[in-house]
């Protein structure tokens, strides 16, 4: 779906998931959302948070699972992805503390198979994602499952591509700065969310899109898995649909 502009895909993809959060609400079940980070769905959790404010939208009985976290980056530094979470959603809404998920990036190595495992059997132990939404990167990954990841992968831990890292360099002043591996959830339990949404924006998504959604699917790029989802939608604005 191309949308005249980011604002207007992003306010209709926050009603999207309202709409979910409040039908499952109705009926007295728990709402699971997969989230991402990046600049793409800060204006998501915007109107969701402006939704909270002005029209009571309840997420007490929401469970989240972010997709992905740093490794090696303490919880509390700003550039962590439980940062940004908080500043951005979690601070602004009658969340749960104990129904926030984030894949733990300040953890002994020795402990990162366990710990992905467990985050596995967590997703799985609440009923699965209704909804899991995504960015991508230019690499084509999702989550931070970069090229040559497989399509059955897991939670897990990850090395980042050179280009994410380059992308990230000014967040973190310096590429220097920037985390070369990070924990992700793979690409399959990505996959097995219920409704998966894509959000691209800008000029510079328009190559990665393109490939994403006429290329072939291949561990190339990641993204183009998706194409066996069945119920997949892509929101792009004008930018980043140019090539298509
Ligand atoms: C990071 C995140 C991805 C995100 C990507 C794109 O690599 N791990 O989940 O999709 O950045 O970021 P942006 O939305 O800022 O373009």
């Amino acid at each position: 779906e191309v949308f005249r502009d980011s604002a207007k895909a992003s306010i209709a993809v926050a009603h999207e998931i309202a709409d979910l959060m409040r039908a499952k609400a109705g009926r007295g079940e728990q709402c699971v959302l997969g989230l991402a980070t990046g600049s793409s769905p800060i204006r998501v959790y915007a109107e969701l948070v402006r939704l909270h404010r002005e029209e009571g939208l309840d997420f007490s009985h929401v469970i989240t699972f972010n997709l992905d976290e740093y490794f090696e980056l303490p919880r509390g530094s700003r550039h962590s992805y439980w940062y940004f979470m908080h500043e951005h959603l979690f601070n602004h809404v009658n969340v749960k503390p104990k129904n926030i998920n984030i894949p733990k990036g300040n953890i002994p190595l020795a402990d990162v198979y366990e710990h992905c495992m467990e985050y596995e059997a967590r997703i799985k132990e609440v009923g699965g994602l209704d909804f899991q939404l995504l960015g991508i990167g230019r690499t084509g990954h999702v989550g931070f499952n970069e090229p040559g990841s497989h399509s059955r992968s897991l939670t897990r831990l990850i090395t980042l591509d050179h280009l994410t890292r380059v992308d990230a360099a000014s967040d973190f002043q310096g590429i220097s700065n920037v985390p070369t591996r990070a924990i992700t959830m793979g690409i399959q339990t990505i996959s097995q969310a219920r409704r998966i949404v894509l959000l691209a924006w800008g000029h510079k998504k328009a190559e990665i899109i393109q490939k994403t959604i006429e290329g072939e699917r291949t561990s190339d790029i990641p993204a183009t898995y998706l194409q066996d989802h069945p119920n997949v939608t892509v929101l792009l604005d004008e930018e980043s649909s140019a090539d298509l």
